[in-house]
């Protein structure tokens, strides 16, 4: 029968430690892990034990008899990644690094590549952000040394993205939450919310209370297209949307108006897809979910019928995973259409390889789509992918009218009441640390902050914004490395107070 990974995979690996046939791939030690959209199991080798779908934190493995609706293709795609070509990857999707075939754990001799800093004291760490880069690099050092940590966030809610970006309709990754707030009350932690780095507290006064300080505050604001019209009434960074649906103590409850019958969404990233597909889903199957109820009743009198996701790339190389693309296929009572304005589309979707972004769309409907005929107020709500165009202004009075953007068809005016801009989030500058302004992240070398002894970062702050959940693990890994073999080699700046001063100082301070 065998098991299959689904889509709310998010490439954690906790799977891989537990198969005792050692059949999921890519594992972290193989190159294909970095690039991976996400984990697949051999139905070849699969005994059916289902350890990997208790251990999965996201519901994302499942028996391939019992797929979920809508989930069925993954066993197909499943199998697929075993039997690709020599040329396409079977080295690398069957190697386990030691050439003893993919059936055995390569056990060798074993390797320490930490040295765990016993003959002194427990270190103290704070760490500075609760979303997934934060919680790993807790719960890497909780689960392998002594040492104590104060966990801050600003939000009067952990969990960073996974509370205020991850989808109210894909709760099972949500799930992965569940995990993480298992650290939140371990007895060697001290948790403080409401409390802004920068703002409440300085920087100095949290180095001088511990031995380091990891900054885990990932990339809270959003890029700007530099078009005509951007600050119109109606254009909005999809970081807001998200924001405003998640129902984030920044962004206030009548941010978002939905009284227009089209939207245009810039980018082709899973954010631009998770919006999309938020903006056009029946919001009663939201009912329930972490939602915020405003949104929810927003949703309700919304007048959308059409979204229009702008991507300056082709289909093939669009920023969205699979996943996430099948999923919109599977939208009930939506339909998917791809804008045939430009020929060289229909060539990619009907020439992609298999495995291809495009091939996910050989069976989706292709239309030239007439823009100046309003979206079918009767008819069912759709969403249109029109690839290799880009927004060059965005239109109207004080409020939007219309988007101006290139394509195929030449440049045309794409009538819609909201744009949003899902063209990827950004880093912000943190009070006392180096910041690269090129890429929104704070200079390191393998976790360590540059010129500043004592202080690391972990996700995106570290590697700018993108990847996905579980990508932060691995990320984790190497700066609590790091930190360590610092510890252990006594380059850490000794604190000049206790934890107990800074706890004390820390609640007067929040704002909770
Ligand atoms: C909209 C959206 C949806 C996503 N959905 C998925 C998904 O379905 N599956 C998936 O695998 N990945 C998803 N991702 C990616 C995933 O969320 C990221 O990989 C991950 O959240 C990055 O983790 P982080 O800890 O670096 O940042 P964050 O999750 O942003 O956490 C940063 C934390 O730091 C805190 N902070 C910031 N500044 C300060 C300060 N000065 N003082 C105190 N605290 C501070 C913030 O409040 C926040 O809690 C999504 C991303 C987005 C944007
Ligand atoms: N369900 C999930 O698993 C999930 C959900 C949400 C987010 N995430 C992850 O979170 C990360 C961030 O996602 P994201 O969507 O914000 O970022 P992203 O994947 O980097 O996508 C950004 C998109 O914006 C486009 N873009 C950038 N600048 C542009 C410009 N000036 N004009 C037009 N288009 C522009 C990019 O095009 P180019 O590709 O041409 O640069 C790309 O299509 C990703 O790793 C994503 O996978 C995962
Ligand atoms: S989310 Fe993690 S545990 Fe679940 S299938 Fe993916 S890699 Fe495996
Ligand atoms: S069901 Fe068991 S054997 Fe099959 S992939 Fe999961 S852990 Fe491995």
């Amino acid at each position: 029968m065998a098991f299959a990974i689904t889509q709310t995979c998010c490439n954690d690996a906790t799977c891989v430690s537990v198969c005792p046939v050692n059949c999921i791939r890519p594992t972290p030690e193989e190159q294909a892990f970095g690039s991976t959209e996400m984990l697949h199991i051999d139905p070849e080798t699969c005994i059916d034990c289902g350890a990997c779908a208790d251990a999965c934190p996201v519901d994302a493995v499942f028996p391939v008899d019992s797929l979920p609706a809508g989930q069925q293709e993954y066993a197909a795609m499943n199998a697929a990644y075993f039997e690709r070509t020599e040329a396409e990857g079977e080295a690398e999707a069957q190697d386990t690094g030691d050439g003893s075939g993919p059936n055995f754990h390569p056990w060798g001799e074993p390797v320490f590549d930490r040295v765990l800093p016993s003959d002194f004291g427990p270190l103290r760490v704070a760490i500075v952000g609760t979303g997934p880069a934060g919680m790993y690099a807790a719960q890497d050092l909780l689960l392998h040394t002594r040492a104590e940590v104060t966990l801050i966030d600003r939000l009067p809610t952990a969990g960073g993205l996974i509370r205020y970006g991850v989808a109210p309709d894909h709760p099972a990754t949500k799930k992965i939450g569940d995990t993480f707030a298992r650290f939140l009350t371990h007895p060697r932690v001290r948790l403080h919310l409401g409390l802004d780095v920068g703002r409440d507290i300085t920087p100095e006064e949290l180095a001088a209370h511990h031995d380091a300080v990891v900054y885990a505050v990932g990339a809270a604001a959003d890029r700007r297209l530099g078009i005509p019209g951007e600050d119109r009434v109606g254009s909005l960074s999809a970081t807001d949307f998200v924001a405003w649906y998640n129902g984030h103590p920044d962004v206030a409850p009548d941010a978002v108006d939905l009284s227009t019958e089209r939207v245009v969404v810039v980018g082709n990233g899973n954010v631009a897809l998770d919006v999309a597909r938020l903006l056009v889903s029946d919001p009663e199957t939201l009912t329930g979910t972490e939602i915020a109820r405003y949104a929810l009743a927003e949703l309700r009198r919304s007048k959308v019928r059409e979204v229009v996701l702008l991507g300056r790339r082709g289909p093939d190389d669009a920023a969205y995973t699979r996943p996430e693309l099948l999923a919109l296929k599977h939208l009930p009572e939506v339909d998917l259409v791809v804008d045939d304005h430009d020929p060289r589309v229909g060539a990619v979707v009907d020439g992609s390889r298999p495995n291809g972004k495009a091939a996910v769309l050989r069976d989706v409907a292709r239309e030239a789509v007439d823009w100046s005929v309003p979206p079918d107020a009767s008819g069912r709500r759709r969403i249109v992918l029109r690839f290799l165009s880009t927004p060059l202004e965005l239109c109207g009075d004080a409020d939007l009218r219309a988007v101006r953007a290139t394509g195929g068809d030449g440049e045309l005016l794409i009538p819609a009441g909201l744009a949003l801009r899902a063209i990827g989030y950004r880093g912000v500058p943190q009070t006392g640390l180096p910041y690269d302004e090129a890429t929104g992240t704070v200079p390191h070398e393998r976790g360590r902050v540059t010129g500043t002894a004592g202080a690391y970062v972990v996700g995106w702050i570290k590697r700018g914004p993108s990847g996905g959940i579980g990508a932060n693990r691995v990320c984790a890994a190497e700066t609590v490395g790091t930190l360590l073999a610092d510890a252990v080699a006594g380059a850490l700046p000794a604190p000049t107070a206790g934890t107990k001063r800074f706890h004390r100082l820390a609640r007067r301070r929040s704002h909770r």
